[in-house]
Parts: C-alpha cells; structure tokens; sequence
C-alpha cells in the first residue's frame, strides 16, 4: 500500500493532469482532493486531447478507481458536461465515484462570482468555487449525496435564501434541473471514507489528485489572490480522510518556468518580449493559454525562493519538471536565485540554452549538457531529486530517471 499526493508548486498549470495521466498505470485508485471545475488538467493521450475541469485525470487508465473527492465542490452541470465529453471519446467511466460529502456550487454561486469580480475582484475562473465553499463553511450548502432527496437540497437551499446569504441571487432552480442532475450522478455516489479505507486495507496504491498550487493557497499562498481551497499536500489526508502518517510520498509538478492567471503578485514576471517565444499562438495545446478560461497567461522565470517555499510547506520526495522542451530555443534562461536584501528586486542567475531539440529525448544521457546542468542546480538548490522530466504535451513525453 503507498498513497502518493501530487501538487502544483508554483501559481498552478504545471503540468499536473498530464503527470497524472502518466503515473496512472502504477495505481488502483485516484482522487481529486479539492478545488473545482475552476481546473484545467490538460491530458493528452490515444484517447484525444483533453481539459479535464473536475474529473480525476486517472479516468483514462482502465482498471483504476477515480473518485470525485470530499474535499472539492462540484458544479452539477459542468461534471456531467464532462462525463458526456470523455464518454463520447470512448472512455470507461463505471469506475468514477463522486464523494456523496463534496459540497455542490449552484448557479447562484456563479452569479456571487461575477457580481464580485464586476466590483473589485481578483481575477477568478468565474467558476463559483470560493463561493460554494463560503456556503459551505457558513454551513448553508448542499452535498452531493443531497441528490438522493430532492426536497431536502431544496429545503437546504431555501435555508441558505432565508438567512439572508447574497439577497439578491437568485436561488430558484427549476426542479427539472435538480432531477437531471440527480438522474446522473446519484448512481456515482459513494461513502468515500469506506471507499478510501477498503483501498487502503486492501493494500492497494492510492494518488491523490491537487489542483493549483501552493501560491493559490487559501491560507499559506498569496492572499487575497488566492482560491477558496487548500493546494497543499497535507490537505489530501483531510479530503482523503485517512491518517497523515499513511503519506508515503508526495511529488510536486515544477514547470521549468513560471506562469500564473489572475491578479496578484508575481515577482518574476518576464517582459513581453521574454514572452514571446514560450507563449505560442493558443492554436497548440501547449501554448500559454488558460485550459479554464482561454486567458492569456502571464509568463516569468523560475524563481528558487518561491519553490524552497513550496518544497519546505509540502516535504516533497520528488519532483517533476514539465514543458523543459519549450526552452529549447532559448539562447539564455534566467533562474531567480533569491532576493535583494530589501526582498523586492529578483537576482537572477544566466544559465545558457541549449539551442536543441529536446523532444525526442527518452533518457537523461540524452540530453544536451546544458540542459542537465539546469536541471541539476534545481534539484541541488532544492536538495529534492527531479525524477520526471516533461519534454512534450503527451502522456509519453516523459523522461523517467528512475
Ligand atoms: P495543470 O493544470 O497543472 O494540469 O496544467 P495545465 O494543463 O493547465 O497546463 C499545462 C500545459 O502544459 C498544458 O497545455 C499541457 O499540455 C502542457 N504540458 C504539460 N507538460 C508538458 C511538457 O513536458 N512539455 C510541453 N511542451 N507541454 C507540456
Ligand atoms: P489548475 O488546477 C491557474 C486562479 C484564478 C485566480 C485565483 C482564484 O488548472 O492549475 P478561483 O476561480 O479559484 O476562485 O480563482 O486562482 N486559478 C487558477 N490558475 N490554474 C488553475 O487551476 C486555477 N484555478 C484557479 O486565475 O487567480
Ligand atoms: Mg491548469
């Protein structure tokens, strides 16, 4: 039995889905621990090309449960708009389970999001998720096992209304709606604490799924400009509900430069011009686009005060570096170091590019030498060892160091 936690380390879209899709072969089980359909794991594999939003990107590994986890909030219409997606590409979902304690967002969280972004906000997905978790802590929201008895999520809903939460939102949803919803995600419905704990009495490997990225984190990220969720790997105990102690190891996605949506701080932002190479057109889908929103991505170097944070936060045992093929064509890369003494101005070390195609490499002798010395001083910087190397969008586009 090993449970593995898999999380983003910078500002998120590190690559996550596609290393999850990857490392499903060696597990039985997957679970997405928190966030929303606020996601976009891109997965790229036989089955098609892939913006998976709430789904566990283990789906597409036959044989593996896959697990709508406790500690998310699920959007109703955009999970089965996803169900219908991958089951139109040919993809097994008898094995997808949706935690019947996941908290539910309602069109009315939406509209909270969008009024709130209208005034003042911070650049969200519009998803409604820090919304339905708000409901949720105020205890005035809806689970997913609420499905079961419609007129008790309505009751649920009317009591959220009552209290007078947002006046102004409209809390009527049509009850063809609510019977919609429950006619396809009752029958996906587990207890996810006997679900989890079968797994791991029947010494089975478990990957727990996260979202973002520390920076994103609610308490420990950049504050306001945060999610409504824990990204960190503990938290993956608490949605998974089993001992933190039963960890046996936790990865963290590095993507060899850094790209964050939304507002709020970002040190290491590049210039425009610095952009230009790594951002692509939007037609690729690599380019340096939102798989949520389609938003532009602001791009920046590698910063190593940011990643040491990361690293001491969630103790990671290894680390996976993604998309080093997109430095390919650099003639110079830049690694922030640290900080000025007065912590404002980045310093940054020049590493030279490799001016080389990285793509086809299978094996790490493969690659060019000044390649591998920027992986090496990653890894001595952060004294983690990079065990995969990402070197293209695919499901294959892996280098194992094992
Ligand atoms: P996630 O949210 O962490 O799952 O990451 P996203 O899917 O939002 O963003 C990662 C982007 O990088 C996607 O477009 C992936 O297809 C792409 N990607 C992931 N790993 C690699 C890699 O090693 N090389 C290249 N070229 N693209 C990658
Ligand atoms: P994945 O899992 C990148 C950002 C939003 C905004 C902030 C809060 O694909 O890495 P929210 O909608 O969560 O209330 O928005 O978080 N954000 C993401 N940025 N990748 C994501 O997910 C994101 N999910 C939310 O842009 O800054
Ligand atoms: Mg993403």
């Amino acid at each position: 039995m090993a449970i593995t936690v898999l999380v983003g380390s910078q500002y998120g879209d590190e690559g996550k889905g596609k290393m999850v899709d990857y490392l499903a072969k060696d597990v039985d089980f997957v679970s997405r621990f928190q966030g929303g359909d606020n996601a976009g794991h891109t997965v790229i594999n036989d089955y098609g090309i892939f913006k998976m939003h709430i789904v566990p990107c283990g789906v597409f590994t036959p044989g593996v449960i896959n697990l709508i986890g406790t500690g998310t909030v699920v959007n109703p219409d955009s999970l089965i708009e996803e169900l219908d997606a991958i089951e139109a590409a040919g993809v097994d979902t008898s094995l997808l389970y949706l935690s019947e304690r996941a908290h539910l967002i309602l069109p009315y969280h939406l509209e909270l999001d969008a009024a709130m972004e209208e005034n003042g906000g911070i650049g969200t997905t519009k998803r409604g998720v820090g919304q339905a978790y708000a409901f949720k802590i105020l205890r005035k929201n809806p689970r997913a096992g609420d499905l079961r008895d419609l007129d008790e999520l309505e009751r649920i809903i009317d009591s959220a209304k009552v209290a007078g939460l947002a006046p102004n939102l409209n809390y009527d949803i049509p009850r063809e709606k609510l019977e919609t919803w429950a006619k396809r995600l009752v029958p996906m419905l587990v207890d996810p604490l006997e679900m989890v704990h079968a797994q791991i009495d029947g010494g089975k490997n478990l990957m727990f799924e996260g979202q973002l990225a520390l920076l994103k984190d609610i308490d420990l990220g950049i504050y306001p400009y945060v999610t409504g969720s824990h990204t960190t790997a503990a938290y993956a105990a608490v949605s998974g509900g089993f001992s933190p102690k039963l960890i046996s190891r936790i990865i963290g996605v590095v993507k060899a430069f850094t790209s964050a949506v939304g507002d709020g701080s970002f040190p290491t932002e590049m210039s425009d011009a610095e952009s230009v190479p790594l951002r692509g057109t939007g037609e690729n889908p690599d380019d340096e686009y939102g798989a949520r929103t389609g938003r532009s991505r602001r791009l920046g170097w590698l910063d190593i005060p940011s990643l040491k944070f990361a690293t001491k936060i969630n103790g990671f045992d290894a680390l996976a570096l993604t998309k080093m093929d997109k430095l390919d064509e650099l003639r110079e890369i830049k690694v922030c170091t640290h900080y000025t003494t007065d912590s404002t101005e980045p310093v940054y070390k020049i590493f030279k590019g490799w001016l080389s195609d990285t793509s086809k490499c299978r094996t790490y002798a493969e690659l060019p030498s000044e390649a591998k010395d920027y992986v090496e001083f990653i890894e001595s910087e952060l004294n983690v060892p990079i065990r995969y190397i990402g070197n293209g969008p695919a499901r294959a586009d892996v280098i194992d160091r094992m």
